[in-house]
Order: C-alpha cells, then sequence, then structure tokens
C-alpha cells in the first residue's frame, strides 16, 4: 500500500524551531545524520515489526519514517505502540541513516529514519470514514463531506500547492508589465447576461437586490474609463448554471483588462500568462498559439473548444450526396441541412456498440447515427448501402480518407449546427473509447473570428455569442453578417479563457444593445451606468479571462475542477461538508421582507454530490453545451 503522499516533497523553508518542530519531515534530508531534530505532524501508517514499531509521520512537506525501539526509549515506544491513523504527534529524536536493505528508493526520506526519543501526542483521531494514506477510489460525496480529510491526501494537497504556484506566477507576469491588482464588488447590480444571476436581498432597502457578479466584466472597463490602463483581479464569479464536470456555481477567474490596445495585445499577454504558468507545472509550450477560425472549429471539430490532440475530423459529404436517392440525405439536403461524417478508422465495434453511439448522438440532438465498415470491394456493410450509388460510396469513401475495414459514422441533419455539434460529440466519446489521448499532450489554439451574434430561434432574437460590450465588426444594420473582435483561448478541448475588445462608443454601444432586443428605455434601466460613464472620454479596450479551477484541474490532470478547488460544491450545487444551501430562520427572512413560498427545505446531505448535470455526457470534460459568455 502506498500513496502519492508518501512521495510527496514540497520543499519548504525551514519553520522557526518551536515546541512542536525544528524541521519539516522531508526537511530531514538537509539535515546531518546524526543531529536530534523534531518533527510534528500526522501518523500517516503505523507498523509493528520485531518488536519495534514504526511510524509513517506526515506532514505538508511529506513523510518520514519514525522507529520506536523498546529498550532505546520505552516510554515513547510504549505510546507508539498506541498510535493509530491520524494521530496528531510531536516527535524528538535523532536522524539516523537506514541500513542498506531497508532503504526505500520511492521516498525523497528512504535513506533515513529518525530514531525516536520523545512522542508527545497532540490529537487522537478517530477512525476516518475513508483512508488518508491510500489513493485509492472514495466516492466523492463522502470526500466532500470531510473534505478536510481528503485535502490530506495525496491526490488533493498537491493540486492546491499547485494551484498557489499558478496564482503566484500569473501576479508575477502581470506585475512585471506594470499591472494594478485591483478588487471589485461582489454586491452588485443585478444585470443579467449570459448566465442567471445569484440574488442577495437588501436589508436596508426592503424589494431591492444585489446580484453577485457572474464576472467583473463592466467594473474592469469602468477601471478602464478610470484611466488604470492596466488591471488584473483574481476574482471570484458566481453563475446559477447546470453545472458539469468543468463548472461551478462559483468560480476563480484571472481577469485581466487593458487599455489603448489591440486584441494582438492581450493576445500576446495572454501567451506569456500562461505559458510561464504551464511551465510552473511541467509544461512547456511554444509561442504563439496556433489560430483557428470558428467557422474552421466548428466545421472540422464539431466544437467552438476543439480538441487537436487527434484527429477524428469531421468531413462535410453535402457535395458527395447532393443528387442522392437516398431518400433521408435528400431531404436533409433539400431543407438546407447537412450530411457530414467521421472516419473512426478501424474499428472492431459490435452491433450494440453502434446502438449505444447511435444513443449517444440522439442525446444531442441528432436524429441518427449512419454507420458504414468500408469492404474490400469498395462494398459497406452498412444498413443504407443499397440505398447508395457506387458512385456515392466511392466518392464518400475519397472524402473521408478511408481504407478498407474504416468504419464511417455519420449524421444528416437539417440543422447544420446540431449535426456539427452532435459530431463534434461523438469525436470526443470516440477519443476516450479508443483512448487516442497520449498521455502528456497538451494543445493550445486560439479560436477567433467569431460572429458578433447568433439566431434564437426559440426566442426569435439575436443573442451575443461573447457579451454584448464586446465591439463588433462590419455593418451594424445588418446583423447576420457581423463578426466580433473575440478571440477563446482553449486548451485539450476545455475553454480556459475568453475575451474580446470592448466597444468604447456610446452610440455603437446603444445600437448593439439595440440589436439583441434591448431598446433604449430598458438599456437605461439595467446599463444606465455603463452607458453614462461611456459619454465622458473611455479609451479603446479590451481584456480577457482565463478560468483559474479549469487551468489547474488541466495542468494537473484532474478529471474535475472541483479536485482543483479547496471546497468546491457537488454537481448539484451542494456543499456537502456545511450543508449549505440550508433553510434559514424564519425571523431572517422577515428581516429581509421576504414572504417564502417554498416547502419545508430539504437539508442538503452527502448524498446530494449525485452525478455531474446534463446527460447524456455529463461527465465529459469541456463537453456539450457552450458555457454562457459574461
Ligand atoms: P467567460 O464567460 O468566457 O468570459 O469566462 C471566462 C472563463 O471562465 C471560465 N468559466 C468557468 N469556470 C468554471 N465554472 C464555470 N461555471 C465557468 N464559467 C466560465 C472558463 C471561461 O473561458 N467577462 C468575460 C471575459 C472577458 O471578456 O474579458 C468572461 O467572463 O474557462
Amino acid at each position: 500500500m502506498s500513496s502519492a503522499a508518501d512521495g510527496r516533497h514540497e520543499p519548504l523553508a525551514p519553520p522557526r524551531a518551536n515546541a512542536y518542530r525544528d524541521t519539516w519531515a522531508t526537511g530531514a534530508i538537509e539535515q546531518p545524520v546524526g543531529k536530534e531534530i523534531a518533527v510534528s505532524g500526522w501518523a500517516h501508517r503505523r507498523r509493528d515489526h520485531g518488536g519495534l514499531v514504526f511510524i509513517d509521520l506526515r506532514d505538508r512537506s511529506g513523510v518520514l519514517q519514525i522507529v520506536f525501539h523498546p529498550e532505546h526509549a520505552a516510554e515513547a515506544h510504549e505510546q507508539a505502540g498506541s498510535l493509530r491513523a491520524e494521530d496528531v504527534v510531536s516527535v524528538r529524536g535523532k536522524l539516523v541513516r537506514r541500513s542498506d536493505e531497508t532503504i526505500n528508493p520511492n521516498l525523497p526520506t528512504g535513506h533515513l529514519e529518525l530514531q525516536a526519543n520523545e512522542l508527545t501526542i497532540l490529537a487522537r483521531s478517530e477512525t476516518p470514514p475513508f483512508q488518508v494514506d491510500d489513493d485509492g477510489h472514495v466516492d466523492e460525496s463522502l470526500r466532500l463531506k470531510h473534505r478536510y480529510l481528503d485535502l490530506r491526501r495525496g491526490t488533493i494537497a498537491p493540486i492546491i500547492a499547485l494551484r498557489h504556484r499558478v496564482i503566484q506566477k500569473m501576479r508575477e507576469v502581470l506585475n512585471e508589465r506594470d499591472f494594478l491588482e485591483v478588487e471589485t464588488p461582489n454586491l452588485t447590480r443585478p444585470t443579467p447576461e449570459g448566465a442567471r444571476d445569484y440574488l442577495v436581498p437588501s436589508r436596508v432597502r426592503p424589494g431591492n437586490w444585489y446580484a453577485l457578479p457572474q464576472s467583473p466584466q463592466l467594473y474592469k472597463q469602468l477601471l478602464m474609463m478610470g484611466g488604470i490602463e492596466r488591471y488584473y483581479q483574481i476574482a471570484r464569479c458566481f453563475r446559477d448554471e447546470d453545472l458539469r464536470a468543468d463548472r461551478q456555481p462559483e468560480f476563480t477567474q484571472l481577469d485581466i483588462e487593458m487599455s489603448f490596445v489591440e486584441g494582438e495585445d492581450v493576445i500576446e499577454v495572454t501567451e506569456a500568462v500562461l505559458s510561464a504558468v504551464l511551465a510552473e507545472g511541467g509544461i512547456h509550450v511554444e509561442t504563439p498559439f496556433q489560430r483557428m477560425c470558428y467557422a474552421e472549429a466548428m466545421g472540422r471539430f464539431g466544437s467552438d473548444s476543439p480538441d487537436l490532440r487527434y484527429g477524428l475530423e469531421i468531413v462535410n459529404l453535402d457535395k458527395v450526396f447532393a443528387g442522392s436517392e437516398f431518400k433521408v440525405f435528400a431531404s436533409v439536403l433539400s431543407g438546407g441541412g447537412t450530411v457530414r461524417a467521421i472516419n473512426a478508422g478501424a474499428r472492431e465495434l459490435s452491433r450494440a456498440d453502434l446502438d449505444e453511439l447511435t444513443e449517444f448522438v440522439r442525446g444531442h440532438g441528432a436524429g441518427g447515427l449512419v454507420w458504414a465498415f468500408v469492404e474490400e470491394d469498395g462494398g459497406w456493410r452498412s444498413p443504407i448501402a443499397k440505398f447508395l450509388s457506387d458512385q456515392e460510396r466511392a466518392d464518400a469513401v475519397a472524402a473521408t480518407g478511408a481504407q478498407t475495414g474504416d468504419l464511417l459514422l455519420a449524421v444528416a441533419d437539417t440543422d447544420v449546427h446540431t449535426a456539427a455539434t452532435a459530431l463534434g460529440a461523438l469525436r470526443r466519446n470516440l477519443a476516450d473509447r479508443f483512448e487516442l489521448v497520449q498521455p502528456g499532450d497538451h494543445r493550445l489554439v486560439w479560436v477567433v473570428d467569431f460572429p458578433m451574434l447568433e439566431w434564437n430561434e426559440g426566442e426569435k432574437r439575436w443573442d451575443p455569442l461573447h457579451h454584448p460590450f464586446t465591439a463588433p465588426r462590419g455593418d451594424l444594420s445588418d446583423p447576420a453578417t457581423l463578426m466580433s473582435d473575440a478571440y477563446d483561448i482553449v486548451m485539450d478541448g476545455w475553454e480556459i479563457g475568453g475575451g474580446s475588445l470592448r466597444i468604447n462608443d456610446p452610440v455603437v454601444q446603444h445600437k448593439i444593445l439595440e440589436v439583441i432586443g434591448i431598446d433604449a428605455a430598458e438599456a437605461q434601466e439595467r446599463f444606465g451606468f455603463l452607458l453614462e460613464a461611456l459619454k465622458y472620454g473611455a479609451p479603446p479596450h479590451g481584456g480577457l479571462a482565463l478560468g483559474l479551477d479549469r487551468l489547474v484541474a488541466l495542468i494537473a490532470g484532474a478529471d474535475s475542477i472541483r479536485d482543483a478547488i479547496a471546497f468546491p460544491k457537488s454537481a448539484t450545487g451542494a456543499d456537502p461538508l456545511t450543508g449549505a444551501p440550508a433553510g434559514v430562520d424564519e425571523r431572517q427572512i422577515r428581516d429581509l421582507h421576504l414572504v417564502s413560498t417554498a416547502p419545508p427545505p430539504v437539508a442538503a446531505d452527502a448524498s446530494a454530490a449525485g452525478p455531474d448535470s446534463e446527460a447524456p455526457d455529463a461527465s465529459d470534460l469541456g463537453a456539450s453545451g457552450a458555457d454562457p459568455k459574461v
């Protein structure tokens, strides 16, 4: 049995000697053999062997073996015999070299042990609900309920330390470039934008509400109007949206804004920050990063966050099937739709696997999935083979670069976006299924040239693809053709940041709000303060925000951003540790001038951790459903 905690070695500056310790556990390697030292920490593990008691003592720095001899320190030996996992102890003793046959090459301190003279038991631990000294799987709800134990484990503790180093590196790079770190309020005005707000009722102004910020977007723009020129903040953001493995209701951004800049300036600063931060995590990337326009990302990868670590590109087969007599393709294409396919390569998939994939794309809005195995003579083993001409099959094979034995998977849909995103999701599914990602491979790409707006058919209006403060490019009177000066940075298929140049002209800002259905009166009501500020000389400005939790999780190779946050919410938005959200006293509700119509509250408990929401591939990182941009 071993854990990452055993091999952990966080080099720490020597502590001030006090009654508990004068050396960190792994700091022992800096000390001369024979020296008397004192260490403190948790009893990570105990072994009784040949009359001796061995304790692995764990502190933040790592693990040091302590040996208790009955004849050498009878009292300490006796006490050590009673130690149980996670008891808190302080030990004083002599540092000795282990005999050659007992050296543990896997431990930084594996050639040493502390021969105990004195043991002080500082606190006892009950049997923990899960083993701290083992990195094996533990139910996440149990881990979150006892997060203080989880934080001790070799799985989470190093990520928390990494997060700290990442933040310091961000500050270092930006401070060198004369950015000012400025805090902005958390009690703000509700200005519903991308996601739903968390609201806070005002006690002193009955009937009025604060909102927790979805991002500091408008404040950072006001800072530019305030002449700050270069701003950053490690900012907490709050969005009441469906959760996923890569989404939390409160999360942290490195938020940046600059004045008198072009998009290239923002991109350059971001690349400087990211390359330094990634290097801190042992990932070395070349700058400048690759760029890809939004249309290409959607076309080739079915996603605005393309994962470039594997192929499986999407191929458009509209021309191949333009004259097809196969009814499904013909009707989709005549209705303005599309037929697209992925060449999955030479794969052995059973009928059941193919049915599962069909259900999967249906879950992503597609009507179904066409599959075909390419055979030697140009024939296809496929339910639709007989409906297609030899020429169509040959052209599809040529277009997808298929070889004999390859599996083609196609989606036909009248909605082009649905076909693209369903295949984009299928692409991720296949990459997971066939384990196509090479460990340690990382790919960064800027996605640029976004359309400014997208048509919301349900609401019959134009919605901004980023936020309505993004600078438009093109003819304002023709919303469909407007592009934006926006850029997203994507790493390994996760959107880790997004930004844009902003509007600094009040007339353009009014016009964009009008185009997205916010008339002058409503604009004044919701964004009056911004429109007012724009009247007094707003510099050209732009910026970007990096998702800190996502970035740290990616560097650490964690499956979920919850592992990169000290106290995350569960997938259902609850905190199994404190029981938040929780009911409040009637009195508190009255003080806030509120009346509750909700049924009596149900306590959030550990079992509420639940799976990530959003069927069917909720735990896919950076999976379906674009993030609302704020
Ligand atoms: P955006 O909304 O794209 O931009 O957010 C920036 C980055 O924040 C991360 N992110 C999240 N991380 C965890 N949980 C969430 N719920 C969540 N939502 C977003 C993503 C995303 O790329 N104000 C603009 C930035 C700007 O224009 O300067 C903004 O907030 O990594």
